[in-house]
């Protein structure tokens, strides 16, 4: 079996800041609720760039920050529920974009949950020998899903994509991966897409919106439940104690989720890695921009293990146990 390492990472984010106060102009809402709800003080909003544009930046970072060359790339796996269009695929967009000629290029749908898919995907790929140099990508651009009159919802998200390059290498950084879904709770998170619509069709078919709905309590409970779960299998997989974990990056969705969870963890929050204060919930994105944000603030160091969990709709969890290397 190969060995797979990172290689580098890369994130991006629009430029445009919003914070609780702008939020309060547009929906009733106020700093105070959300900041204690959520813990989200502001986000980053696109002004116009799209899922494969903020992608296409943080594959640019990842690449270089790996060192290697474009067409070297064999594999982008891209995970987003919020793609440009339903063909091509974002993952095709970005090929074209950053000229990775051999590349084959899928999107892969697991909301949140995506980046941990994604990675799960290129290692499985890495390690079965098909592809030496594989490019993850997890990006979403929530804003343009979102009814922005609802204050459930719009305060949460935020848009923003991440990168991270992996190689077939010399020493196996990757020591447990884990994932798990639950359909019949699909309809507690979900963002429709076109109706059956055609000639053959009896009736009249109602028009769909594509915005997000959700049942935010459903979603907090599962998401304590699963990252709890998700933390123990990757420790029982890698074989390894929650003490031996330098980080825990969590999907950055609610501080109160990561709570909860941490108490039934037994671990104080001083264990996670925690910046959705500035981003708010990316979706997709959301583990890899933590991601790249430890490795680029020189917080772990060679042989340090990160434990990064991911969950959300579909209903949909999972992640990987990191030793750093870099
Ligand atoms: O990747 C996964 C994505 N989803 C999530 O992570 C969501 C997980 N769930 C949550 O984070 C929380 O359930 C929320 C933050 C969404 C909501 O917090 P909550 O403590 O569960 O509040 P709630 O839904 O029970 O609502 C409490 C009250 C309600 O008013 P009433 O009925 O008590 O009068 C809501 O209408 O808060 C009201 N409310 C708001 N008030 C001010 C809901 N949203 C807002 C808001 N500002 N933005």
């Amino acid at each position: 079996m190969n060995k797979v390492e990172i290689t580098g990472t890369g994130s991006y984010v629009p430029p445009k800041i919003v914070d609780n106060n702008d939020l309060s102009l547009i929906v009733d809402t106020s700093d105070e609720w959300i900041t204690s709800r959520t813990g989200i003080k502001e986000r980053r909003i696109s002004q116009g760039e799209d899922t494969s544009d903020m992608a296409t930046k943080a594959a640019i970072e990842a690449i270089k920050d790996a060192k290697i060359s474009v067409e070297d790339i064999e594999l982008i796996v891209l995970a987003t529920v919020t793609p440009d269009s339903f063909m091509p695929s974002t993952a095709c967009i970005v090929q074209k974009n950053i000229k990775a000629v051999n590349a084959t290029c899928f999107d892969v749908s697991a909301a949140c949950s995506g980046f941990a898919y994604a990675m799960d995907i290129a290692v499985q790929f890495i390690r079965a020998g098909r592809f030496k140099n594989v490019l993850v990508i997890g990006a979403d651009t929530f804003s343009k899903i979102l009814d922005w009159k609802d204050r459930s919802t719009c305060i949460l998200f935020g848009d923003g994509a991440s990168a991270a390059f992996l190689q077939s290498g010399e020493e196996d950084q990757i020591l447990s991966t884990y994932t798990g879904s639950d359909g019949s709770k699909g309809d507690s998170l979900t963002c429709p897409a076109v109706a059956v619509n055609n000639p053959y069709v009896d009736g009249v078919t109602g028009t769909i919106k594509s915005v997000v709905g959700m049942e935010g309590r459903e979603i907090f409970k599962f998401g304590v439940k699963v990252l709890e779960k998700s933390v123990k299998a990757l420790l029982q997989q890698a074989d390894c104690t929650l003490e031996e974990i330098k980080y825990i990056i969590p999907h950055q969705a609610n501080y109160r989720i990561i709570e909860c969870a941490a108490k039934k963890l037994g671990i104080g929050m001083d264990r996670f890695y925690i910046n959705l204060d500035s981003y708010g919930n990316t979706s997709a994105a959301s583990i890899g921009i933590a991601l790249d944000e430890v490795r680029k603030k020189n917080l772990v160091k060679k042989g340090d293990k990160i434990l990064i969990v991911g969950f959300g709709g579909g209903l949909t969890y999972g992640g990987f146990i990191l030793k750093v290397n870099l």
